[in-house]
């Protein structure tokens, strides 16, 4: 079938930002919470805190492109509970793309021992300037906000696949580089 039009899929700019931060989050998630159960991915933490750091540059981004661009609208024959839930978890999910990785970066910047921070090696991150009960709040918070994100990814992922098998629209098309309907 047809490639849809312009204004009913988002730009390539969109989907790229889409999938580069999904990718990264994803694997930021699985490594955050297994590392405790699976000890020898505590080797790959700090890739974790300069993935993270990623996450929150691209999000700045994303987000000052989202603001200035309109996203396709929703088919017309959406229920008005359905959009509503869309929308919401669209716009938690981009808090948590920001409010991860700064919790993991006030985390680590506020603890009694810093660990060297580094993106993959090439060159310092600055630590952020917090005492260490804020650094102990947005320990707790990173773990609270982590399982949150998990949930509503799993949310997101389900109702992607659901608008793609079952109601066999648009939706996952319009987010999809190829993908066709
Ligand atoms: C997309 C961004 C991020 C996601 C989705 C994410 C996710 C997670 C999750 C789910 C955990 C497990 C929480 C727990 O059980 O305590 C975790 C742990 C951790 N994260 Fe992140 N994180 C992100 C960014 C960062 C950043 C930017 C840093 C630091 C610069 C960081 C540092 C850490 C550390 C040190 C731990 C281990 C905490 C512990 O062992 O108690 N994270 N992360
Ligand atoms: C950590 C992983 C992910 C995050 C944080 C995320 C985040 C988001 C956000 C914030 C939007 C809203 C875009 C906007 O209108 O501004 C969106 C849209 C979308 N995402 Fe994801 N996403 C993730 C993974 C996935 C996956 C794995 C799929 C597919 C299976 C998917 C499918 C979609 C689709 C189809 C849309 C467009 C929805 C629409 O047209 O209204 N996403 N995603």
């Amino acid at each position: 079938m047809a490639r849809l039009p312009q204004d009913q899929r988002y730009s390539g700019v969109a989907i790229a930002f889409h999938w580069i931060i999904a990718l990264l989050a994803i694997v930021n998630l699985a490594v955050g919470l297994l590392h405790d159960a699976i000890p020898a991915l505590g080797a790959l933490m700090p890739g974790h805190k300069a993935i993270g750091i990623t996450v929150l540059a691209l999000t700045a981004g994303r987000l000052a492109w989202r603001l200035a661009h309109r996203a396709p609208p929703l088919p017309a024959h959406t229920p008005a509970w359905e959009k509503g839930l869309a929308h919401a978890t669209h716009w938690t999910l981009y808090a948590l793309l920001l409010l991860m990785p700064l919790s993991g970066w006030a985390m680590v910047s506020g603890t009694e021992k810093r660990r060297p921070l580094d993106w993959f090696g090439t060159f310092d991150i600055p630590y952020l300037p917090v005492s260490t009960a804020t650094g102990g709040a947005a320990h707790e918070a990173h773990e609270l906000l982590g399982w949150l994100m998990l949930a509503l990814v799993v949310l997101h992922v389900v109702a992607a696949l659901r608008h793609h098998l079952i109601l066999r629209d648009n939706i996952l098309a319009r987010m999809a580089p190829v993908l066709r309907r």
